[in-house]
């Protein structure tokens, strides 16, 4: 279940992590993540109810709380853990990056099946932020900290204010998750993506 790839994963991307044993026993938003996998599996088996009730073991114990519905990629990392809340219908691409106090939730006006965010590859939410609706989060995009996100970030832009105002950069265009091919992500992440996330 890609266990050895999060302790690696959070290795490169927190600078304070110094001993894969420091690691499995001290990141509540890594155990979070671990115990989300088994109530995902629960939720899909139909075992709705016992995949609710150990989320919300899951968020006593870590200050996490994770739908069972939600879909979350690989080396997706969730740094301090407490106060993240993550909503039924929300998506999740690989190497994602979230600080303590975000919120992936609904905006309350919406109604159906996906009222929730995406947030693409790469992307990075800061402490606090706010990230409401049915909006997509762009590759590679940062979203600032204590940010209200209420409509689409593209790629590679920054985020920033309430409610959030788009800042553009060099790499920047009008697309929203537009990256799809596997090639294309490891090439522009070796130009733009791996350092930028170290806070
Ligand atoms: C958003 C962030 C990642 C910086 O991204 P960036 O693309 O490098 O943006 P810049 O620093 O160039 O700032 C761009 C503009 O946004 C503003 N800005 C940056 N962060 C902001 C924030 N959180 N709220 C409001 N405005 C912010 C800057 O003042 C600047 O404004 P200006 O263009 O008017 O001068 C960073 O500011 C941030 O919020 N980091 C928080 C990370 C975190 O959660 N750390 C917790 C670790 S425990």
């Amino acid at each position: 279940m890609g266990l050895i790839s999060d302790i690696k994963t959070i290795k490169r991307k927190d600078p304070a992590a110094r001993h894969w044993l420091e690691i499995v026993l001290t990141y509540n938003g890594m155990h979070a993540i671990w115990i989300y996998r088994l109530t995902r599996i629960l939720w899909i088996l139909r075992l709705k109810l016992i995949a609710r009730i150990l989320s919300s073991i899951a968020r006593l114990l870590t200050g996490v709380e994770i739908h069972p519905g939600a879909k979350i990629g690989k080396n997706v990392v969730i740094d301090h853990g407490t106060g993240v809340v993550i909503g039924e219908s929300t998506i999740i691409a690989d190497d994602v990056l979230i600080y303590h106090g975000v919120t992936l939730g609904g905006t309350g006006n919406d109604r159906g099946i996906k009222r929730h965010p995406t947030v693409c590859t790469g992307a990075m939410i800061a402490s606090g932020a706010k990230i409401l609706g049915n909006i997509k989060v762009g590759a590679y995009s940062k979203i600032g900290a204590n940010a209200v996100v209420l409509r689409d970030v593209p790629d590679y832009s920054t985020a920033v204010g309430v409610p959030a105002r788009i800042i553009p950069n060099e790499y920047s265009s009008d697309k929203v998750c537009s990256l799809s091919d596997k090639d294309r992500f490891i090439k522009e992440s070796k130009k733009y993506g791996k350092k930028r996330h170290r806070v």
